[in-house]
């Protein structure tokens, strides 16, 4: 571990007292201008960091910041019973490493990694996921459902209706839910989640699923990167929020709210909630693979998760997620 985070976690884990330059270069085996130049870095990082003469370093309890103190606040007693959670302030990828882990039997279900920043964010299809730092929350969880390839699915629906209902309680925002899984706020993407899991040809089961959730919770300084800058916003874009411990009480709402679905997992219930909050139903959309764009009136979403379409000649077709892709058209052309 670097000075940089070590000098981190020590100031996050005792947010109620100072601690002194000497202590922690007593306690790293590190020289005093090291642990200066640590946390001259992290307040350059935007942590807010109060240094008093004689008595050391402290970091404000409203900084907004992300710990495993700081989250485990706001965490309810079902969530504190299911998940482990671990914290970096900065990582290759949440999801990279808890498969990783999962395959080395490193971790149990409900492991949680969550970072402030990843530096191989990972998207569907093989894309990059931006996760710049400062700016959002990005977290993964292990879970081992009892379910087989085709039920897999249902882990990611589950997840966006937890997504929504998590962010609607922290910020005053109305979520909806792209199928199959982005989350957009006024018609831009704000979250994106991925689903990776390791299946097992024997049980014909899988052996676990790491579901990774990359919560876009402010606007870069500067604003999005020019190609997504069109598409994709933040959970605080154009309104008033309260920034008190905003990221902590967020990656506690995600983790409550999933941990609150997968209880009854197998009952599907999410999936009333998964419809109501469709941002396509009603909404003209083409498959992205389609060389014709053939435009396709989505009617509903099924219980298997599939969008249900009519086409221009009147007949219908249910489309599964694992196929195909769509993206929706703003009006009848
Ligand atoms: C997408 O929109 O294509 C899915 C993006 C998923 C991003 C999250 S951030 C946490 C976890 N770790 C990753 O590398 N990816 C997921």
């Amino acid at each position: 571990m670097k000075v940089k985070d070590k000098v981190y976690k020590l100031l996050s884990e005792n947010t109620d007292r100072y601690i002194s330059g000497e202590e922690m270069a007593d306690k790293f085996g590190v020289s005093r201008s090291a642990v200066w130049k640590a946390v001259k870095t992290l307040s350059d990082d935007g942590f807010n960091i109060l240094a008093v003469t004689n008595k050391g370093y402290k970091l404000e309890k409203d900084s907004d910041v992300l710990t495993k103190q700081g989250i485990l606040k706001y965490l309810s007693d079902e969530a504190k019973e299911f998940v482990d959670i671990e914290v970096f302030e900065t990582i290759d990828s949440t999801n990279t490493r808890l498969k990783e882990m999962a395959a080395n039997g490193e971790a149990e279900e409900g492991k949680v990694l969550v970072a402030l920043e990843q530096t191989a964010g990972k998207g569907r299809m093989n894309r990059k996921f931006y996760s710049p730092s400062k700016t959002g929350v990005y977290l993964s969880i292990l879970l081992k459902p009892d379910t087989d390839s085709k039920s897999a699915l249902y882990i990611t629906t589950m997840t966006a209706v937890a997504l929504c209902n998590a962010i609607e309680s922290v910020v005053n925002v109305e979520c909806k839910i792209k199928w199959v899984n982005d989350i957009y706020i006024n018609e831009k993407k704000v979250v994106g989640i991925l689903s990776e899991g390791s299946f097992n040809m024997e049980t014909n089961k899988f052996d676990y699923i790491v579901v990774g959730i990359g919560v876009n919770v402010k606007e870069p300084e500067g604003g999005f990167s020019e190609d997504i800058k069109d598409i994709a916003a933040s959970i605080t874009t154009g309104i008033e929020y309260d920034n008190y411990d905003l990221k902590n009480r967020l990656a506690a709402a995600e983790i409550n709210n999933i941990v609150k679905e997968y209880k009854d997992f197998s009952k599907h219930e999410f999936m009333k909630k998964y419809k109501e909050k469709s941002m396509l139903i009603g909404r003209l959309v083409y498959v992205t693979s389609d060389p014709d764009k053939e435009e396709l009136e989505v009617i509903d979403i099924d219980d298997d998760a599939a969008l249900v379409v009519r086409h221009k000649d009147g007949s219908m077709q249910h489309l599964s997620s694992g196929e195909v892709s769509v993206k929706w058209i703003k009006t009848r052309q």
